[in-house]
């Protein structure tokens, strides 16, 4: 479960502030995707990074799991991002020279004091994560030969690398045409029922929101409307168990 309640956060602009967050309240539990859309600098990102533990609120708490994380120390913050948080950025950052099962890999070895001891094990469930993201036979492949909606899968895949409670995702399909853009989403929707994870999912495509558990529109930082789309949960089961 992750819940912010009543985030604000603020930027400072020359002599004054501006208010990328406003009072911001929203929720995911287990299995449920929680949508956020609103125009380009409405706080999407902003309230993405906060929920991520990257950047502190001026007000307000974020809650993962009923632990409040919003005021962590940084090397807290840090352990709990490897332990508890998939992230998966707006622009892909994967490393141009390892392979997609690497990318994985090596979410693992970071910051592990004996990395080679887990090394099998990583293996196994990168490859399984990899699978289940439909690129079981690219595994061997670099960044470079893979296409857009093939690298956002890897992407995902090594959010989830580390088996977390909450996923966070920043406009996933920005920069792939709408039917592969539809298809992450379908991608996140199935494996967020499938692993538990508490999504938040900001999309600048408000087509998709009908399919989420519920969802928030943010204008100037604030939220607009919040429609609780009362899409029953097994609806969602149903649709993922078709793939
Ligand atoms: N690091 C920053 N420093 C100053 N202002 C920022 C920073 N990040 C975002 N902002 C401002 O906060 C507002 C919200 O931005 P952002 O969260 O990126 O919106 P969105 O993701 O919805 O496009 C914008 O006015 C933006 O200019
Ligand atoms: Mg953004």
């Amino acid at each position: 479960m992750i819940s912010l309640e009543n985030i604000t956060l603020t930027f400072p602009d020359g002599d004054s502030t501006v208010t990328a967050v406003d009072q911001v309240s929203l929720t995911a539990g287990p299995g449920t995707v929680t949508g956020i859309t609103g125009p380009s600098g409405s706080g999407k990102s902003s309230l993405l990074a906060v929920a991520a533990t990257l950047i502190k609120p001026d007000s307000g708490r974020v809650l993962i799991n009923d632990i409040d994380v919003s005021q962590m120390g940084r090397a807290e913050a840090t352990l709990l991002r490897r332990n508890k948080i998939g992230i998966v950025f707006q622009q892909s950052n994967l490393i141009p020279s390892l392979t997609a099962e690497e990318q994985l890999t090596v979410m693992n070895e970071l910051g592990q004091k004996h990395p080679r001891s887990s090394r099998p094990s990583a293996t196994a469930r990168a490859n399984e994560l990899l699978g289940s993201v439909g690129l079981a036979d690219q595994r061997h492949k670099r960044p470079h030969q893979l296409s857009g909606g093939q690298r956002q899968r890897v992407n995902i895949a090594r959010a989830l690398m580390n088996d977390p409670s909450a996923l966070l995702v920043d406009e996933p399909t920005s920069a792939l045409d709408q039917e592969r853009g539809a298809s992450i989403i379908d991608l996140i929707l199935r494996l967020t029922d499938e692993l538990r994870t508490s999504t938040l999912l900001v999309t600048h495509d408000r087509e998709q929101l009908p399919r989420m558990h519920s969802a928030v529109h943010l204008v100037d930082g604030k939220i607009a409307d919040n429609s609780t789309l009362d899409r029953a949960r097994s609806g969602l089961q149903g649709e993922g168990s078709r793939h």
